[in-house]
């Protein structure tokens, strides 16, 4: 049996006839530029995340440097975020101008260690910190609330990975979603995500009115009105063609993220006690929406070589940690060692998990984890 590490047909074919209708409606209309579809997939989102506002933009990338830009993160300003993460993330806080302060992760969850951010900031002056949602599973919001609210920090949320995740928040025993609850939440509708596209596309969501307005601003060349252009902004419009695919799919995000946590629960009864493998941890209110399923064990390469000959499909995310990464060398501070991340990405690994995978192939995979522990 071949098992790929991801396949996007799947979830696809109950959508593919309405999607293929609603593009040819856009393209007749010719509307393809923060058209109708756009409004209304922003309607629909931040319903679905619980802001009063969600912005479309151009990418998961785009949303992240809209959202520093608005905040008013710039030049000599230090931004706190997690290496274990996607490039993106750090690359927006350099390409503004302003200092990437790297802190390292928790081992159990492989998100920011809040304990190390506390620490950071007593001894430095820091404008903002970028939580990253990895994998699916919420950042330690409500201690990160705390930390902001105490030294006035903006919280930009990186939620690319986690559409859907929610929080359960103790202080207000209410649940929340990622995105609704820090300053702003950033998502990225790049095609594997958890809610993807057919090409490149993003979303900011918030509550602030003053801060939408600048957001609307920033993500359509600093424009106020038709060529009147208050501030130096940026392109990072939502196409109107994706806004319709997403539209058609967001409907079914919740049966999706459903499936991917079936799926986890087959993972964890299946991996359960097998060989040295670490399975991922959901501390106690936090719903994960698993975006990736990563386990980690010190034979990783041989697991992945192991899997790849017998045709399973497996992925490293992430590798390397970015403060190791040559594009930030001299870019970057790190809060002290970085031991954690720098152990974790050497171990980590990412199975096959989405929409349509059947059970059946993750008892294969399973049972060949298992086969593969008895030779080691
Ligand atoms: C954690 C994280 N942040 C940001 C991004 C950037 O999103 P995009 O690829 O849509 O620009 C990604 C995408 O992979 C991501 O995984």
């Amino acid at each position: 049996m071949k098992i790929p590490f991801l396949n996007l047909k799947l979830s696809d074919l109950k959508v593919t006839d309405e999607i293929k209708e609603s593009v040819l409606d856009v393209i007749e209309r010719k509307e393809f530029v923060l058209g109708r579809e756009v409004v209304e997939f922003e309607k629909e989102f931040a319903k679905f995340v619980g802001t009063k506002y969600a912005v479309g933009v151009s990418s998961g990338t785009a949303a992240l440097l809209v959202s520093l830009k608005s905040l008013g993160i710039g030049v000599g300003d230090k931004v706190l975020t997690s290496p274990f993460t996607f490039t993106a993330t750090g690359e927006v806080i350099a390409n503004l101008g302003a200092k990437i302060v790297f802190v390292d992760i928790d081992e159990k969850t492989y998100n920011i260690d809040v304990e190390k951010v506390k620490e950071y900031i007593e001894s430095s002056k820091v404008k903002a910190i970028i939580p990253v949602h990895l994998y699916g599973l919420p950042a330690n919001m409500p201690s990160i609330l705390n930390i902001a609210k105490k030294y006035n920090l903006k919280i930009i949320e990186d939620a690319a990975q986690a559409h859907g995740a929610e929080i359960e928040l103790k202080v207000e025993s209410k649940k929340l979603k990622v995105g609704a609850i820090g300053d702003v939440g950033c998502f990225s509708f790049y095609p594997t995500k958890n809610l993807g596209g057919y090409g490149d596309g993003g979303m900011i969501t918030l509550n602030d009115d003053i801060l939408y307005k600048e957001i609307l601003k920033f993500r359509n060349h600093g424009r106020v009105e038709h060529y009147l252009h208050q501030v130096l902004g940026f392109n990072a419009r939502l196409d109107n063609i994706q806004a319709a695919i997403l539209l058609k799919k967001i409907k079914y995000l919740a049966e999706w993220n459903s499936q991917r946590k079936q799926i986890a629960i087959w993972y964890n009864e299946g991996l359960q006690g097998v060989g040295d493998l670490i399975l991922p941890y959901v501390p106690d209110g936090y719903e994960h929406v698993y975006h990736l399923y990563v386990v980690r064990t010190k034979f990783r390469d041989k697991l992945m070589e192991f899997l790849k000959q017998n045709e399973i499909g497996t992925a490293i995310q992430y590798g390397v940690p970015l403060h190791l990464q040559p594009a930030y060398k001299n870019l970057c501070e790190t809060a002290g060692d970085m031991c954690v991340v720098e152990k974790v990405a050497k171990e980590v690994l990412s199975l096959p998990i989405y929409p349509g995978i059947k059970k059946e192939d993750i008892e294969f995979i399973t049972d060949k984890i298992k086969k593969f522990f008895q030779g080691v």
